[in-house]
């Protein structure tokens, strides 16, 4: 390892215990971060727009819910679990005028730091601490008396505790169980970027969909690709997750581990590394965070219209007739928060 890990016997959630945590948000991170908090003992309000359909799931987890200028008035941390490009207004429209000197600023990721959408004044801490999971699997989790690790950075320390408090953030989430490492704003957002457009979430959706519409063209039955193409997909990156790839091949046939090696590099290929270095240099670069930027300021035309397109491609028709047949697949209603956390 060429980093520290820390674990659990290196946090003290003391450095939380007299404060009041403001959470900005109650979605992904903002719920996960919430609960796993409180049941760490720890003293939880939310903050919500006042038209948010998250207030009742809020409530109903029994949260007290104050707008985002009474929490930056009252809270003593704030943390920033609205999606990134609605933080800086809520930043410079509620929390600005009611930001005092010493509060704690703590983000799950770097995006409006690095890209100086916010700019905190220097009389407080500014943290990050970025789970290196979706927030309903860091609630998952930490129920289940696990955790998700986490990355730490520290941007500002006026305190001269600001690790600290970040670690003792960490342990309160559950990442401490399983480990967390020290990075920085720049790192963790770059290297964020990068993997959930070129490997996790735009690569893998494109691989997934490219190879089941090249056997529904050549005639094979979209049923066969679905489950060729996307549904052993999980059970092959279970295998990665556990053992790594070399594991993985350990369980795959001879014939399998053959073509996964002489034809694996003809797919991923020159081109396509020339494809990613162009995308992370747009990321390092700021041209992808001016495009989101921009394009988040038109009211996501581009957005919008490719994530219904995505949604309307017959592999998720196929989709879901097939996950009917897995009666023990749990049901996950994409409608809010308070279902998806109700089936972890
Ligand atoms: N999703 C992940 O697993 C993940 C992983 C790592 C880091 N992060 C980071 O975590 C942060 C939060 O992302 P997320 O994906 O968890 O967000 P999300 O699921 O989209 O949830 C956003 C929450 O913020 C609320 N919100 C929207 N505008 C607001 C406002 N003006 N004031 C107060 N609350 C407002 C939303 O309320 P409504 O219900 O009314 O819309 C919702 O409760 C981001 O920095 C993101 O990069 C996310
Ligand atoms: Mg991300």
């Amino acid at each position: 390892m060429t980093k520290t890990v820390f674990l659990d016997q290196d946090a003290d959630l003391s450095f939380l215990k007299d404060k009041t945590i403001g959470v900005i948000g109650f979605g992904s991170q903002g719920h996960a971060h919430a609960l796993n908090l409180k049941e760490s003992g720890l003293n939880v309000v939310i903050g919500l727009y006042p038209q948010s359909k998250s207030i009742e799931v809020a409530r109903k987890y029994g949260f007290e819910i104050l707008t985002n200028d009474e929490l930056a008035k009252k809270a003593d941390i704030l943390f920033f679990a609205a999606p990134d490009l609605a933080i800086p207004e809520i930043y410079l429209t509620h929390i600005v005028p009611n930001l005092s000197a010493g509060k704690i600023l703590v983000f799950a990721h770097g995006f409006v730091i690095h890209y100086k959408l916010v700019v905190p004044p220097p009389d407080v801490d500014v943290i990050l601490v970025a789970p290196k999971g979706p927030g309903h699997i860091v609630r998952r989790e930490y129920v289940q008396g696990r955790g998700v690790p986490s990355l730490i950075a520290v941007f500002q320390d006026k305190s001269g505790k600001a690790k600290d408090i970040a670690l003792a953030w960490a342990k309160g989430i559950g990442s401490t169980r399983v480990g967390v490492i020290e990075t920085t704003f720049r790192e963790e957002t770059e290297t964020d970027l990068f993997g959930e457009q070129a490997v996790l979430c735009g690569g893998l959706t494109s691989l997934i969909t490219a190879g089941f519409e090249t056997l529904v063209s050549s005639g094979y039955s979209p049923e066969m690709a679905y489950f060729e193409c996307l549904h052993e997909m999980k059970l092959i990156v279970d295998l990665i997750y556990e053992s790594g790839i070399s594991g993985m091949r350990f369980s795959i046939s001879e014939t399998a581990k053959w073509g996964d090696v002489t034809v694996g590099p003809k797919i991923i290929d020159g081109h396509v590394r020339e494809s990613m270095k162009k995308v992370l240099e747009d990321i390092q670069n700021g041209q992808f965070a001016q495009q989101w930027i921009e394009e988040v300021k038109a009211g996501k035309p581009n957005y919008k219209k490719l994530l219904e397109e995505g949604a309307a491609h017959q592999i998720e028709k196929v989709g879901a007739e097939i996950r009917a047949l897995f009666p023990w697949l749990k049901k996950r209603n994409l409608q809010g928060v308070q279902a998806a956390y109700e089936s972890c």
